[in-house]
């Protein structure tokens, strides 16, 4: 057999078995019984070790380095260069040093729950810096070519690194923290989202609102978990998650469709590639932009709620009185904040911002752990004006530094630069507020599939956001989204 069809068949073999380990994963974040727990992470842990051994094994460099002699065509050359390149990448670290990190950061998970509760976060800094010296070996082993944090960048965002980052975010700090100026002077909307909301009656929007943008059902489902998330089974099985809160209608109806971005990325990535290193995602930050474009750029946009008003009054009879205004608006209020997950498109990226600091000065050694409280609210302070109280609501609120995963708060930021360039170019073939206001979401879905979710992996980030909107990477994208949206929704110029 030639060696790129058993090279192929090899991959879809491994795949079956991720398939079943993110069954049980998904089943143990929605359905799982608590005492399943222990038993279920030893299972979990069993797999992903066979699941990597036979990724990372001799025979499989083998085949894939045989197998780029006889790719020709576009999509095998794909193939053969993103096996490569997870392959090498992942050979250049010892199977020990992976084995520390899974153990070190399991053990950080537990500790940084109990530092979380207790708001301590010197309870919880003596493992992180086990964490961190890892990861900086592991980096040490990846390679990098100027910066130590580029290598772990590059896990999450191939080809992003620490200047592209420090080319772009000055510029951004200033005009964001400026944005908030003006629109803190002017008065805050009253916000409709607030009250009382049966719990089955938000499920079924939930729903509604997944099918109304276009996620099928035949090929998915949704539940309900802890934190939201989207999760790959296989081809025809692409699950959501959302959570609920009586009281606040906005809390699970944009994780909703956050989720539902995510998905239809996802259900848009073409069968004959599932299962091969190019059937996923281009990249987190390209994830995230397909995942904030529905949420922000669509359901938070005043055409979606001119639409979408009469289909929220069939849940919720109390939206009879809102006009479609108000609840734009209240899909759109902007206030400093403490807590990256609750907060809005204005300062989010701000919230980035800290972490990206934190991280970069940790990696290159020129910062201890110890210093991180101390660091997050010095940087809090001048870029949100505000000083978190306790650890609790500041350098304890993220769970990633306890996964050990340094390098991935940047492609959260880059999924909303993404996602603003992705809609200029949209514009100039779709008449997007027409389409939105009559509920027609078909056709910007199908530009999506076409230009973005058709392409998988084939393409790197840099190159798949050049091919779909005509240039590289351009913060003014988002700079203008931001003015023209807020604005308007604020009433006021920039
Ligand atoms: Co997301």
């Amino acid at each position: 057999m030639p060696a790129l069809q058993e090279l192929k068949d090899k991959y879809k073999w491994i795949s079956s078995f991720s398939s079943a380990l993110e069954l049980l994963h998904w089943d143990m974040e929605t359905h799982m019984p608590k005492k399943g727990g222990k038993w279920r992470a030893e299972i979990i842990g069993v797999l992903s070790e066979f699941i990597q051994s036979q990724q990372t094994s001799g025979e499989m460099g083998k085949l894939i380095y045989e197998a780029e002699k006889e790719a020709k065509s576009d999509i095998d050359k794909a193939l053969v260069r993103v096996a490569k390149r997870d392959y090498e990448r992942a050979r250049r670290v010892p199977p020990e040093l992976w084995g520390k990190f899974a153990l070190e950061t399991a053990k950080a998970q537990r500790v940084w729950e109990e530092a979380r509760e207790k708001s301590d976060f010197s309870l919880f800094a003596p493992q992180l810096e086990k964490v961190v010296d890892i990861v900086k070996e592991i980096a040490e082993r990846v390679g990098y070519e100027k910066n130590r944090y580029d290598a772990l960048l590059d896990y999450f965002e191939p080809g992003l690194t620490v200047e592209d980052l420090d080319n772009i975010i000055p510029k951004l700090q200033e005009f964001l923290t400026g944005v908030l100026e003006r629109i803190e002077r002017s008065e805050k909307p009253k916000d409709v989202f607030i009250g009382e909301f049966d719990l089955e009656k938000q499920r079924e929007l939930s729903r509604r609102v997944l099918e109304v943008i276009g996620y099928d059902f035949d090929a998915g489902r949704i539940d309900r978990s802890a934190h939201p998330f989207t999760i790959t089974i296989s081809h025809g099985d692409i699950r959501v998650t959302t959570r609920y809160d009586v009281h606040d209608l906005k809390y699970s109806f944009f994780s909703t469709v956050h989720e539902g971005g995510h998905a239809l990325y996802e259900q848009g990535i073409p069968e004959d590639m599932r299962g091969l290193p190019i059937g996923d995602g281009a990249s987190m930050g390209i994830h995230e932009s397909q995942s904030r474009f529905w949420e922000n750029i669509v359901a938070r946009s005043h055409s979606f709620w001119k639409f979408f008003k009469p289909v929220l009054e069939e849940y919720f009879e109390v939206f009879k009185g809102v006009s479609s205004e108000d609840l734009w608006r209240s899909s759109n209020i902007v206030e400093r904040s403490l807590i990256r997950t609750e907060s809005d498109e204005v300062t989010y990226n701000l919230h980035i911002m800290i972490r990206y600091e934190i991280e970069k000065s940790l990696i290159n050694d020129e910062m201890k752990v110890s210093d991180i409280p101390q660091m997050w609210n010095k940087l809090m302070e001048k870029y949100m004006g505000i000083t978190p109280l306790n650890d609790k609501e500041g350098a304890l609120q993220d769970i990633h530094w306890s996964h050990g995963s340094f390098g991935y708060f940047p492609s959260y930021m880059m999924g909303n630069l993404y996602a603003a360039q992705i809609y200029d170019a949209l514009k100039r073939d779709v008449d997007f507020s027409s389409v939105v206001e009559l509920g027609d979401f078909e056709e910007i879905l199908s530009w999506l599939r076409e230009k973005i979710h058709a392409k998988g992996r084939v393409l790197e980030p840099k190159q798949l956001l050049e091919n779909v909107t005509g240039e590289s990477l351009n913060v003014e994208h988002f700079m203008g989204y931001i003015r023209e949206k807020f604005s308007k929704v604020y009433e006021i110029e920039f």
